[in-house]
């Protein structure tokens, strides 16, 4: 299959081209295709005729998002519009990477694809915008959500911890938001077998089971061998920017109500990341 991915050179975007063996793969990120550039994203498409887009690409700084809210939307909205037009009218679907963001996290349980989101953060807004541009201007879309990603490549909580663990033997880390750790490749895998599907929709893809920051970023540390001490502290005591839900796992429903595979749980994923 022909596919361009998008963000590539990111953090899932860099597991996506390892995962991607046997395609042939387009990858393209800010250097190469701006996807905020309508003009050079209708050409690199008509050029290509992809049969897949997969648009990962993003403005991925939630706390710098609420300081650069145009930016934010120009990236995570417009470009996929941009993409969303592109991948209609050279005949190619469209596999939109989302987030456990676009929903307030007020729920009380599990989202699954059947809830209606509302963003808290500008970040989940944008993303959301993304989605529903997709939605409305594709026929053949997939929307795939995911979550607390990590991965080998790129900034992530893993490797954060790990440096300030490695400094401070001691960290402070939020206990009162919970999620589902993602492994990149392990998304990287998913992702590419929902979009060869032809099972278009909306997908949460995260690892299987919840934790909080706190408990995560213990288990890291047990994993890394590294005798940091972990403080629980609550959201409240953090200055950040951005609003974040307080509970936002996603409940993979659409894959176990199609008979695919689910995603294993987060402790295998981060076992696998330290091997
Ligand atoms: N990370 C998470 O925890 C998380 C959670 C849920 C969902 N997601 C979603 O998952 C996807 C992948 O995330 P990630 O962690 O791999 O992000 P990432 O490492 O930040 O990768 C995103 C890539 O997009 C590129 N990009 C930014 N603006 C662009 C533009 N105008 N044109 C083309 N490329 C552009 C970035 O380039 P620069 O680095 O040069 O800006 C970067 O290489 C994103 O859609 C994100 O919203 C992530």
């Amino acid at each position: 299959m022909r596919i361009i991915v998008t963000g590539a050179n990111g953090q899932l975007g860099t597991d996506l081209q390892r995962t991607l063996t046997g395609h042939e793969v387009f990858p393209g990120d800010i250097e190469e295709l701006d996807i905020t550039d309508f003009a050079a994203v209708l050409r690199a498409v008509g050029k290509i005729r992809p049969e897949l887009i997969i648009h990962g690409a993003a403005f991925t700084d939630v706390d710098g998002a609420e300081l650069h809210v145009d930016r934010a939307f120009q990236v995570n909205a417009i470009g996929a519009q941009n993409l969303a037009i592109a991948s209609e009218e050279y005949g190619a679907a469209i596999l939109y990477v989302s987030t456990d963001f676009v929903f307030d996290g007020g729920k009380g349980e599990a989202y699954t694809e059947f809830d209606d989101p509302n963003p808290l953060s500008v970040y989940g807004a944008s993303k959301l915008a993304g989605e529903r541009y997709v939605m409305a201007l594709t026929t053949r879309f997939y929307i795939c959500r995911t979550a607390w990603l990590y991965g080998r490549h790129g900034h992530n909580f893993v490797k954060t911890m790990l440096r300030l663990g490695e400094e401070r033997g001691s960290v402070s880390v939020v206990d009162d938001q919970v999620g589902s750790p993602t492994f990149a490749a392990d998304l990287a895998a998913k992702l590419v077998e929902i979009g060869m599907s032809g099972r278009y929709g909306i997908y949460h893809t995260t690892n299987a089971g919840s934790v909080s920051w706190c408990g995560f970023a213990k288990k890291i540390f047990e994993a890394a061998a590294m005798d940091v001490e972990v403080k629980p502290i609550k959201t409240s005591e953090m200055q950040r920017p951005a609003p974040r839900p307080a509970l936002s796992v996603l409940r993979n429903l659409t894959l176990e109500l199609q008979g695919m595979e689910p995603m294993r749980p987060w402790e295998e994923g981060l076992a696998d990341y330290f091997k």
